[in-house]
């Protein structure tokens, strides 16, 4: 699995998808650049996502708001006193962990430990290992994992009710039974905020402590009543918006997974009181759907329901993905009560209600919201897409097999020769097709190593001009999941791309 990351990583380099930011100067961790096709991918993923949110629901709309907000925007949300992770400083190593990862860490390490223990008795009793030693090897190693595991969950537990000391408690008690791994010394559980501070104005005096925003969706509630006014939203409806968003996050790893600098593409949708699980229940369903619309497999998806609600919740899951590094959550989908109108309306003291003109009454929506970020999307379809595949010859080849609409470059134009005016015909077929599609033109290398090439970018066809083109007008037209070739005239190319292509 490690491998298969580190292929991931190394591909989206390569081919021009994402590079570490900054990198001259050696990157700045958990950012990262989206490069020449990595831009493409991602701003087909948000189309596809604002189509059938935006375009596809008569009651839904758009909105792109600041990420810059007055500062008393982040009290009223709950962020500037309860965004916080738990930390724990190591004296020793002088490194800093996530008090749940470090947990993660640990059950890791343990897994890893006892596997070790089987692997020296196998070699110790070769042959006989599975008849003599097995049953006991495998009973003491169980044993021992299950007594570190209950520390674990208690560790877990802790931490989910906050219980700082007692998590540190833990730490060092899974120190003493596991000698091995060194003892440590553990400062006590710091919560930290995830926000990154920032100023606006000139002078020192006169300047005001702003945040860059942790989340899209408070530039959705505060403009919650100029929408609802100026389009005439009936309820139920919603806003939708994509957009940056900013963490310091303290775990930095996992590539785009956990960025500090990311874009999120959120919705909010305002109902009336009491209706919120109907529409909580509805919006599970039609995110599911939406993914699964994209073909990356059913069984790569799956519901986390969330135990320990977050502050502003009444109910809460997750759309969990598998990634190269295990089911890891992708989306969430919150109902979220009336929690952040609320809380708006109490800090700003302007009312934000919906007057119903049935019922001629005021009342406070309560809000179910559909939460993905886009850079984390882009992994789960990038991860799922790459594959190492064995032909009938024998010779293998790595092929990005991304669902044809959120491909980068839909078609490349190949001359098989860059001569005898093949060129021109292959760039006289762009000019064409590029009023409808991003079309590219390759003419270097060997045509077998050039659809490779469009293979390893994702490009689902290769259109090869060679001299029969200049006889009928006919040219081959290869794809890339199958690669099959078949014949076809130059003016049907548009439809049998469209076809597979459009969103
Ligand atoms: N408005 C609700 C909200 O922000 P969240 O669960 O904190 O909820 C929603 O974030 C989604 O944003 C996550 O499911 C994840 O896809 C994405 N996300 C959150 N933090 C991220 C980070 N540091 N890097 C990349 N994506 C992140």
């Amino acid at each position: 699995q490690d491998d298969i990351f580190k292929n991931v990583v190394s591909h989206a380099k390569e081919y021009g998808f994402i590079f570490p930011s900054s990198e001259i100067y050696d990157g700045l961790s958990a950012v990262y650049d989206y490069a020449q096709n990595g831009v493409e991918l991602k701003k087909n993923i948000r189309d596809y996502w604002w189509k059938s949110m935006v375009q596809m629901h008569e009651n839904i709309v758009g909105l792109d708001a600041s990420i810059l907000m007055h500062p008393t925007t982040w009290k009223a949300s709950g962020h500037v006193d309860a965004f916080n992770d738990p930390l724990i400083d190591n004296k020793d190593s002088k490194k800093r962990y996530r008090a749940d990862v470090l947990i993660e860490d640990y059950a890791e390490k343990l897994n890893q430990k006892a596997q070790k223990e089987i692997d020296k008795a196998r070699t110790r009793f070769g042959e006989a290992f599975n008849e003599t030693e097995f049953v006991t090897t495998n009973e003491r190693v169980k044993g021992y994992l299950e007594q570190k595991n209950t520390i674990l969950q208690r560790m877990a537990r802790s931490l989910e009710t906050e219980n700082l000391a007692d998590v540190k408690a833990l730490i060092e008690e899974l120190e003493i039974a596991c000698p091995d791994s060194g003892s440590k010394n553990w400062t006590d559980v710091k919560q930290f905020n995830l926000m990154f501070g920032t100023k606006l104005g000139a002078s020192a005096e006169s300047a005001m402590d702003l945040y860059l925003r942790p989340e899209t969706a408070q530039g959705i509630f505060v403009n919650f009543l100029n929408v609802q006014k100026t389009g005439r939203m009936k309820i139920p409806f919603g806003i939708a918006q994509t957009g940056k968003a900013f963490r310091n996050e303290i775990v930095a790893r996992q590539f785009i997974f956990r960025m500090r600098e990311f874009e999120q593409m959120e919705m909010q949708f305002f109902v009336k009181p009491g209706e919120e699980m109907k529409y909580y229940e509805f919006w599970k369903e039609t995110r599911l759907n939406w993914h699964l619309s994209l073909g990356l497999g059913r069984q790569n998806y799956r519901f986390h329901d969330h135990e320990k609600l977050a502050h502003y919740a009444n109910a809460a899951a997750d759309i969990e993905f598998n990634f190269p590094f295990g089911f890891k959550e992708l989306e969430g989908i919150h109902s979220r009560t009336d929690f952040d109108l609320k809380a708006h309306e109490q800090f700003s003291g302007k009312k934000l209600q919906y007057f119903d003109t049935e019922t001629n009454a005021n009342y406070t929506p309560y809000v179910v919201e559909t939460s993905i970020g886009l850079d984390r999307m882009f992994l789960a379809v990038f991860s799922n897409s790459l594959q190492e595949e064995t032909l009938e010859d024998g010779s293998t080849r790595t092929v990005l097999r991304l669902p044809s609409v959120l491909a980068p470059t839909k078609a490349a134009v190949l001359p098989l020769l860059k001569k005898e005016g093949l060129p021109e015909i292959a760039h006289k077929i762009i000019e064409d097709l590029r009023w409808d599609f991003n079309v590219a033109y390759d003419e270097k290398d060997a045509i077998g190593r050039r659809y490779r090439r469009q293979d390893a970018l994702g490009t689902p066809f290769c259109i090869t001009v060679d001299h029969q083109t200049i006889e009928d007008e006919t040219v081959t037209i290869r794809h890339r999941d199958s690669m099959k070739q078949d014949r076809v005239k130059i003016s049907e190319l548009r439809n049998i791309i469209n076809t597979e292509v459009s969103m």
